[in-house]
């Protein structure tokens, strides 16, 4: 480096992203890149992050007290993934580190998936097409694959978060469901016209819909929110899908739930301790699973590395950030 210019500030970037998004962080920082699929955590991660000012981080890496103790150069958290339960956000507000997400972008591409994910779970896709392969397939038969309707059945939807309202929207709009939904708040009562959305507690929600998708954060309040206890309340021939985070279901519960056919099926792209999957989901011929790719089209992701990338240059450059969660470290200059 030429002496007579300023240093400029050193930043990890913890998960291989795209090179463009690398080359244009690259003309604000001085940049190193972990490039493993391997998350780092722990002491790797604190050892990796000695003398850096910012962490470009994909929704897993953990970002707790001891690491934040263990950095104390580090200014800023920012995260492609609009899910934080990977970040202790009160731990950073503490030590004043800026912890930026990547809500909005994501929202349309995440809730196109989550109702694909119901719609093979209610019609039996990943099922009938391992029926196809292996050569089964010998004739047509009326209740060949017979699986739910999606039409005019009931959606009910846990989470009404912006993701939520777009699975929503889908459903009433595109499929004449009605629509019931449990959230912490309701929603304005224009919206809830809209969509035609009633609120209702968790056991009449699950107990009234017919195909449940999750869409929930992950934190204290939703570990294990649909257990044991509230799969016995779902219909015999009801469907679940959870796109929200692996924790918010108690997955082996859930197995056991489909396997007494208290449930139909399950559609689940998120696991608990993932990528490990429970494995007696895996035996189950009626879930259908996918590795945590709801927001994965192309121009999602890039939208989503592209804004964790502005958050990165803003919050190191003395701009402010688009999305942060913690906008009050700012303000303490
Ligand atoms: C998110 O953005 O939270 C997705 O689940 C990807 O981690």
């Amino acid at each position: 480096m030429n002496p007579s210019q300023p240093s400029r500030p050193t930043i990890l970037v913890a998960r291989p992203v795209f090179p463009d998004t690398v080359a244009r962080l690259r003309q604000h920082f001085e940049v190193d890149v972990h490039d493993s699929e391997t998350p780092l955590q722990g002491d790797a991660l604190a050892r990796r992050l000695q003398g850096k000012s910012g962490v470009f981080v994909a929704g897993v890496e953990p970002i707790d007290a001891a690491l934040l103790a263990a950095c104390p150069e580090l200014k800023a958290v920012c995260s492609m993934a609009v899910g934080y339960n990977n970040i202790d956000v009160a731990a950073c507000t503490a030590r004043g580190v800026l912890v930026t997400n990547a809500p909005g972008v994501l929202t349309e591409t995440t809730a196109d998936f989550g109702f694909a994910l119901m719609m093979a779970t209610a019609r039996r896709i990943g099922e009938a097409e391992r029926f196809l392969r292996r050569g089964e397939w010998t004739h047509w038969s009326y209740d060949l694959m017979a699986g739910q309707d999606i039409h005019g059945a009931t959606l009910g939807v846990l989470g009404m978060g912006r993701i939520g309202q777009a699975v929503a929207r889908r459903g009433a709009l595109g499929f004449g469901m009605k629509v019931v939904y449990h959230n912490r708040s309701h929603l304005p009562e224009a919206e809830e016209a809209a969509l035609g959305a009633r609120w209702l507690p968790l056991p009449e929600l699950m107990a009234q819909a017919d195909h449940l998708v999750i869409v929930v954060p992950y934190g204290p309040a939703s570990h294990h929110l649909v257990g044991r206890e509230q799969l016995a309340w779902m219909k015999p021939t009801a469907t679940l899908t959870n796109i929200a985070r692996g924790g918010v279901v108690d997955d082996a519960a859930l197995a056991e739930a489909l396997r007494a056919g208290q449930l139909a099926a399950a559609g689940l792209d998120v696991f608990e301790g993932e990528p490990q999957v429970h494995p007696a989901l895996l035996t189950l011929p009626n879930v259908v699973l996918t590795p945590h790719i709801a927001s994965a089209s192309l121009a999602t992701r890039r939208a989503m590395a592209d804004l964790a990338a502005d958050n990165l240059i803003a919050a190191l450059t003395g701009q402010p950030p688009l999305t942060a969660l913690n906008p009050e470290v700012l303000a303490r200059g």
